[in-house]
């Protein structure tokens, strides 16, 4: 789609044509949802006298691995299928103390008027079956270039620090086992993950008793 602003001959396109500006569009990307987040956190700091982001990560998925996800899911590895289809080119992961946090987060991202939201898995609400708990959403933000901007995907995953830690092991342990864990591994995983849901919520019910004493 390309969309003449009027009075400009800048356009709004999706088109990106080559390795370089896949590499350049998503990387700007990532900087630019970056320091989004680290604004809102600092604002965050000043208005409610506390950090909602313990931390976040960026990372651009490597070509072997975008040429991976392509094959699997059956389509040729050409710059367009890319873009249509990788939606986790351009990732973040922002991890918060409380589950609370991960809802604010979401939403002040949303908030922006030049972030659009495209999807939201909401896998706290709904964990999958291997007990994964996370909160998703595939954005799409303005890259502003010298003759055009592009729309470019970025996938947020926000978790609280518990979370993070299961996810990190059930990670490795899945990639060690190729996807095929003995069934003893995944039931004991799926225990932890119902362990660290409770966890969360004792922690959050704990920091509530907390704020109301003080007052906030
Ligand atoms: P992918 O093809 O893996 O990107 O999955 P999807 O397009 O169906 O999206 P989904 O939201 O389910 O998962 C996206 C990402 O979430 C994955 O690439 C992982 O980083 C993470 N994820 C999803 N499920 C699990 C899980 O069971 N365990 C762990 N450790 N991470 C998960
Ligand atoms: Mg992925």
């Amino acid at each position: 789609m390309e969309l003449d602003l009027a009075g400009s001959n800048i356009k709004i396109s999706d088109d990106i044509n080559t390795w370089e500006e896949v590499n350049l569009l998503y990387n700007s990307a990532l900087k630019q949802i970056t320091t989004k987040i680290e604004i809102l956190n600092e604002e965050f700091q000043e208005v409610h006298k506390y950090n909602p982001i313990e931390h976040t990560k960026a990372r651009l998925k490597s070509p072997e691995s975008i040429v991976k996800k392509l094959k699997r899911n059956g389509y040729e590895s050409t710059i367009g299928n890319m873009v249509r289809y990788v939606n986790d080119i351009a990732g973040v992961r922002i991890i918060c103390s409380f589950t609370s946090d991960i809802y604010k987060i979401a939403e002040m991202i949303s908030n922006q008027k030049d972030i659009q939201v495209l999807t939201v898995k909401d896998y706290i609400m709904n964990p999958k079956p291997s007990g994964y708990r996370s909160y998703h959403m595939i954005v799409s933000l303005p890259v502003y270039l010298s003759d055009r901007i592009v729309n470019v995907k970025v996938e947020i995953q926000i978790r609280t620090v518990a979370m993070d830690f299961w996810a990190s092991l059930e990670h490795k342990i899945q990639y060690k086992f190729e996807g095929k864990a003995p069934t003893h591994i995944n039931s004991e995983l799926h225990e932890c993950a119902k362990m660290v849901a409770s966890l969360d919520a004792r922690m959050l019910s704990l920091n509530e008793e907390i704020l109301a004493l003080e007052g906030k």
